[in-house]
Order: structure tokens, then C-alpha cells, then sequence
């Protein structure tokens, strides 16, 4: 393993693609929505470890816009969860400095969970310690073709040169979160899954074998580890970067 960078900044917001309830179900000779009650259930762990660990930023994917694909029945026991947990969780959030919001098209959701939606919303608003986002009914290419959309419809009479990435980005869901520093998948998969597309131009990808359910703070630390030896060189020479982060380095070997 190579040596972590000098001043190897942390994490501020990592996204997480929960995979692996249904796999871990199946080792268990138990029903899919078992895993996903498993799963949901971790997340407290790994927000409270977020936020130990100074975090400020975090985004789940827990509904993807293809994931009404899915057996009826088991869509409906996720439909239970994000409710179920919507409502459970909010005293708790609010409580905790936590701010709730819900990226992806909601307006398909049943009007039960939508008034949920917007109740934890927006008794969390206020708050600022950590940042957590819940991708639901939630595509990549979907949230861009609405940013686009939003985009033309403010803006009748532009050019194709008008439009630009700040364009883009004022209108996607997370125009005000920095985009991901840190990617984790669990459950073996090597892909992106149609998740924060956009925002990840950059981001460093983590991919684990560990099933959702069985992802925690040991887990975290694993992968917050392995951040940490990475050297973001957003497109420039390891020598520009490890300068700039270093320019103490620099004066002294001058002198
Ligand atoms: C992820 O777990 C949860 C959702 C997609 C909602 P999966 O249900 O995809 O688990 P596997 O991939 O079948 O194991
Ligand atoms: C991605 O997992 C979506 C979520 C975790 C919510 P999937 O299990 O749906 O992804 P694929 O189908 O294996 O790519
Ligand atoms: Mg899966």
C-alpha cells in the first residue's frame, strides 16, 4: 500500500450505494425484504459514524429510478421502510443538528410518504452539522435532464452559448452540497448504477465485497483509510499537487 499523502485532506462528503440486502437475505434463507429492513436499520450506524468522524456531507442511494422494476411486493416493503423511517427518524435528526432532504422525483411517491418527505425536510431545515441527503426515485440522467429542462424554461431566449456547467449545476439536486469526495459501494458490484453521474466527475471510488447489512464503523474506517492514501490530482502532475499542498516543502529546499 503506498504512503498516505502529507496533508491528505478527510472526507467532508461521502455517497454511499447500499447494495447487497438482498444477497445478504438469501445467504440467510430469508425473504429480500428482510435484507432491506437489515439494511435500513445500519444506516443509523453509519450516520452516527459520519458524524463522529466530522463528516458533513452524506448521501445514501436508497431507490433508484430503475428499482420500480423490481417484484410489486418488493417495492412496496421498501415504500414501508423509507416511511417508516421517515417518520421514526425525524425527532432524532432534528435533535441532532442533522438536515434531511430527499434528492430524485418524488412526486411518485404516495402522498403519505410525500407530506413525510416534506415534514422531515423541513423541521430539519435549520440545521447544519451534517448534511444528509436520500436519493430516492433518484437517476442520474433523469436529475440532468430536469436541471436541463428547469434551465431552458427560466431562461426562454438563450443561446447554446449561455448554457455552461454552472447552468447544470444550479439545477440539479445537490446545487448546494460539494460533490462527493468519497464513493462507497457496497456489495461487490463495480459500477455507478446510474447514481450522482455529474457529481462524481472526480470522486474516488471505493468498491467493497461487504454486504449493506453488514457495513459499519470498522467498515468505514476501512475506507476512509484507503481515502486517505489518494492523491487527488484533478487532472495535474503528482509534482503540482503535492506542491501546492506542501508549499513549506518548497520554500525550504529553494533557500
Ligand atoms: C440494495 O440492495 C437496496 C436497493 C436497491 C433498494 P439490493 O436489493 O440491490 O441487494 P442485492 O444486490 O440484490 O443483493
Ligand atoms: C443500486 O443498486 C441502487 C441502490 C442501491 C438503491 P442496484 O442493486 O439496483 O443496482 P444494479 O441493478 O445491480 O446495477
Ligand atoms: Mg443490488
Amino acid at each position: 500500500m503506498s504512503m498516505a499523502p502529507t496533508h491528505a485532506p478527510s472526507a467532508q462528503h461521502i455517497a454511499f450505494i447500499m447494495d447487497g440486502n438482498g444477497r445478504w437475505a438469501k445467504k440467510r434463507l430469508l425473504p429480500r425484504a428482510a435484507g432491506h429492513a437489515k439494511g435500513a436499520a445500519q444506516v443509523r450506524q453509519i450516520i452516527e459514524a459520519c458524524a463522529e468522524r466530522n463528516v458533513r456531507y452524506v448521501t445514501l442511494y436508497a431507490f433508484s429510478t430503475e428499482n420500480w422494476a423490481r417484484p410489486s411486493d418488493e417495492v412496496s416493503a421498501l415504500m414501508s421502510l423509507f416511511l417508516k423511517y421517515l417518520q421514526s427518524e425525524v425527532r432524532t435528526m432534528r435533535d441532532n443538528g442533522i438536515r434531511l432532504r430527499v434528492f430524485g422525483d418524488r412526486t411518485a411517491f404516495s402522498d403519505e410518504i410525500q407530506a413525510a418527505i416534506a415534514l422531515a425536510e423541513s423541521s430539519t431545515a435549520g440545521n447544519d452539522r451534517l448534511h444528509l441527503s436520500v436519493a430516492a426515485n433518484y437517476g442520474g440522467r433523469a436529475e440532468m435532464i430536469q436541471a436541463v429542462q428547469t434551465w431552458m424554461a427560466a431562461n426562454p431566449d438563450a443561446t447554446p452559448h449561455d448554457f455552461d456547467e454552472r447552468a447544470i449545476e444550479a439545477h440539479l439536486y445537490t446545487t448546494d452540497v460539494p460533490p462527493p469526495d468519497l464513493l462507497i459501494r457496497t456489495g461487490g458490484e463495480c459500477r455507478i448504477s446510474n447514481f450522482l453521474l455529474w457529481q462524481t466527475a472526480y470522486t474516488e471510488l471505493y468498491f467493497t465485497d461487504t454486504l449493506w447489512p453488514e457495513f459499519g464503523a470498522k467498515s468505514l474506517d476501512k475506507a476512509l483509510a484507503w481515502f486517505a492514501t489518494r492523491e487527488r490530482r484533478f487532472g495535474k502532475t503528482s509534482e503540482q499537487v503535492s506542491e501546492a499542498s506542501n508549499p513549506q516543502k518548497i520554500t525550504s529546499a529553494q533557500a
